[in-house]
């Protein structure tokens, strides 16, 4: 039987992680640990409260707050730890990059020290593809350089040398999954998808940076979620694993996309000034993945279209995040002027 620690799973993914873990383990227990930021909500959790109570534990904390963690490991008797607390938005860490420091780079040697402190079975981190930076061509491989460009990929890098260094040095039994672009049920409505969906179904402006033609991997959340799982139980320790649906799109084909889905005019789309270092491209060669069987079970297209299903189906769920101050001000501080500056770029 196993106890996982999941940081940041009242979280997108982490929530859709939780669920995946408790249907398929029936013999498991999950604490979920959050600080409850504004992109964490307990909305995520909602049904799993209810249909797991028994097995399921929520802890409000901070990964960058020591005691509590180890407090939360001991109690609970706590062997694996899945982090995936971090924050996550590229557009927040270029307005305001202190808080991706402190969680994402210091929460994440938190977490080290006491996995290390109280002998985990396992500690697994949760990456991303943009730590290798913009890839022009090909696919990125695991052995290849780091080279993030955003304040948000370099904190996430700086986490991944870190775990490989407890796993080189004090020979913690580690595992890191890099993920591609998520899609899915509870994406805060701040990335692309979720934004321009929501914008879509209100007719309002999707605001697309610069020209629409850098390349994504739209990846549905639970085939993310199923990776991790194989990679946890099946994943040799020490490894990284690139994650994603091994397919890509333009930004403005996915824009076409939604608005196609929704029965929306292509005037929605407004060009607006582009994001300050964009990556153009990430793309990640799944082979490493592969050979230990796992095979992605949607493309770029049908993740785009199950997620704006569920977005239409789901008003309860993103609306009042919309329509909350939180939102608006981020939206005013990151939006407004865009528009103009890039009528005066011109
Ligand atoms: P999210 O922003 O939806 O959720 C992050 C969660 O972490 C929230 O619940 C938040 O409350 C919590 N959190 C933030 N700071 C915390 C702290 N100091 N202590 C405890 N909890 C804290 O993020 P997401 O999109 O679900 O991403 C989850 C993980 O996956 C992150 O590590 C991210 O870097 C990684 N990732 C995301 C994507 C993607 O496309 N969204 C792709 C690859 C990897
Ligand atoms: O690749 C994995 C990463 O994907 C994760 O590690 C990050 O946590 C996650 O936020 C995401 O990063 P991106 O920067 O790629 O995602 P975002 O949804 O912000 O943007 C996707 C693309 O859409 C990118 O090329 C920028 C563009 N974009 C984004 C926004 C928010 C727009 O054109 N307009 C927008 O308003």
């Amino acid at each position: 039987m196993r106890t996982l620690l999941i940081t940041g799973g009242a979280g997108f993914i982490g929530s859709n992680f939780v669920r995946l873990i408790l249907e398929r383990h029936p013999d498991y227990h999950v604490i979920v640990y959050d600080k409850l930021t504004y992109a964490g909500n307990l909305d995520n959790l909602k049904d799993v409260a209810s249909r797991f109570g028994d097995r399921y534990v929520f802890i409000q904390g901070d990964i960058c707050d020591a005691e509590k963690v180890g407090q939360s490991l001991q109690i609970h008797n706590v062997d694996t730890i899945v982090n995936f607390a971090a924050e996550t938005h590229v557009d927040r860490s270029i307005l305001d990059p202190d808080a991706f420091i402190q969680t994402d780079v210091y929460g994440t040697y938190v977490l080290l020290e006491a996995a290390r402190e109280m002998g985990m079975e396992r500690y697994h981190q949760i990456s991303t593809d943009e730590v290798y930076g913009h890839v022009p061509t090909g696919t990125s491989k695991e052995s290849d350089p780091i080279a993030p460009r955003s304040p948000y990929a370099a904190s996430k890098a700086s986490a991944d040398l870190m775990v490989l260094a407890y796993h080189i040095t004090y020979g913690l039994p580690v595992t890191i999954t890099r993920g591609a672009n998520n899609v899915g049920p509870y994406q805060y409505p701040e990335k692309v998808v979720p934004l321009f969906v929501t914008n879509a179904i209100d007719d309002l402006p999707l605001p697309l940076y610069g020209d629409g033609l850098q390349v994504r991997d739209y990846h549905y959340v639970l085939d993310h979620c199923d990776a991790i799982d194989l990679v946890l139980h099946q994943g040799e320790i020490g490894e990284a694993y690139n994650v994603g649906s091994g397919s890509e799109m333009k930004n403005l084909d996915m824009t076409r996309l939604i608005l196609g889905l929704l029965s929306k005019p292509e005037s929605l789309i407004q060009p607006v000034k582009d994001r300050p270092g964009h990556d153009r491209r990430y793309a990640l060669d799944i082979s490493k993945l592969r050979a230990l069987g796992w095979a992605p079970a949607h493309t770029c297209e049908e993740s785009i279209t199950s997620t704006v299903r569920w977005y239409v189906e789901n008003e309860w769920w993103w609306r009042p995040i919309k329509n909350g101050e939180h939102y608006q001000a981020y939206y005013r501080a990151q939006y407004a002027g865009r528009e103009a500056a890039r009528e005066l770029a011109r």
